[in-house]
């Protein structure tokens, strides 16, 4: 069933839609060892597609993944595509040394960072909101063209997070008075907020195309992600989660700390959203576990005025008019 939650290896969702994936060029964010991405890179070579086009800022990040699949798949062509999601310069660039590649089936930005110092990027933006979403709005934007040329059951896949139950956009102050009330937590929902949000109305505008548009909820992981959180932080919620502890969403509703698992489990739902067919007709839709999860969220978030706004104000932020 589409909405129910099942916690799933990869493996098992390459075993059942895997082939979907073989001669396909697929575009992944965020590759390094020990990532989300990484994993999901090393998943999805198992079907044979035709080119893997792994993005980090630097290529030493991928070389690890690309030594793996060199050996366990010689027949799949890697490319490195170095790109800085905190610079929109630098999204622009790497946007443009993919002239020569003139489709890209699946765009799969899985790149991001987590309750950092504040820090602002080059661009003047709070660097969660920047990294997180607005480079991937860009992104987006500038590679359009080659998904679409992809045709029909290509996908744009942007994972997001469980912290958009705690998170919202705020529109007047995304950028945390300077610095002065910053809270990272709150800035990650934030950034998570708008991935969701921004998925939730490119994947409406895209449906007709059969264009698959999914944000992604990959749970809870032990990864390089972790590198800003406090050891305290980290056995408080490993605690809360073994316990089944429950939380409450921006609209009062309650929900349990998700259990902490591999990454072969956090890539299972980012592959559900590539290639799944039984979810098509979700387009738009936030995926956990393997399932649509759109009852998971809250009203902020369902609020169609804010995903114009925030539309308009990514348009603004990034400099580039994304009409559909
Ligand atoms: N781990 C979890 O429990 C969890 C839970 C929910 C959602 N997520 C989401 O899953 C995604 C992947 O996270 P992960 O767990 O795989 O964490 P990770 O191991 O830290 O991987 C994140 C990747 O993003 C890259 N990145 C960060 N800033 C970047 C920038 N400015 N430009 C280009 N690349 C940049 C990192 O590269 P560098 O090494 O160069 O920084 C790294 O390769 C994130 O978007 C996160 O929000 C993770």
């Amino acid at each position: 069933m589409t909405t129910t939650k099942q916690i799933l290896r990869s493996e098992v969702i390459m075993e059942k839609y895997g082939k979907r994936l073989a001669g396909k060029t697929i575009l992944i964010t965020g590759v390094s060892d020990e990532s989300l991405a990484g994993e999901l890179a090393l998943q999805v070579s198992t079907a044979n597609p035709k080119l893997l086009i792994l993005s980090a800022r630097a290529e030493s990040k991928v070389s690890g993944i690309r030594a793996k699949i060199q050996a366990s798949a010689p027949e799949v062509q890697v490319r490195f595509l170095k790109m800085d999601l905190s610079d929109f310069a630098d999204v622009r660039k790497a946007a443009g040394d993919l002239a020569d590649v003139s489709q890209i089936d699946h765009l799969v930005c899985v790149a991001g960072v987590m309750m950092p110092p504040y820090c602002k990027t080059k661009d003047g933006i709070e660097s969660q909101l920047a990294v997180n979403y607005l480079a991937n709005f860009l992104l987006v934007k500038l590679l359009l063209p080659k998904v679409r040329a992809a045709g029909p059951e290509s996908s744009v896949i942007i994972v997001a997070s469980g912290a958009v139950r705690l998170g919202k956009m705020s529109f007047e102050d995304y950028n945390f008075s300077n610095g002065e009330s910053y809270d990272p937590m709150v800035a990650y929902g934030q950034s998570n907020a708008a991935r969701v949000m921004f998925v939730k109305r490119l994947g409406e505008k895209l449906k007709s195309e059969k264009i698959r548009v999914f944000s992604i909820d990959p749970g809870a992981m032990q990864t390089g992600l972790l590198r800003h959180i406090s050891s305290e932080f980290l056995e408080k919620f490993i605690e809360l989660s073994k316990t089944g502890q429950l939380m409450k969403d921006l609209d009062g509703k309650e929900f349990s700390y998700p259990p902490i698992t591999g990454t072969s489990e956090g890539a299972a739902t980012v592959i559900t959203g590539m290639v799944d067919p039984t979810i098509a007709e979700y387009n738009g839709s936030y995926l956990y576990q393997n399932a649509v999860a759109d009852q998971d969220l809250h009203t902020h978030v369902n609020d169609q005025d804010n995903w114009i706004r925030l539309w308009e104000l990514s348009e603004d932020l990034t400099g580039e008019k994304f009409s559909l």
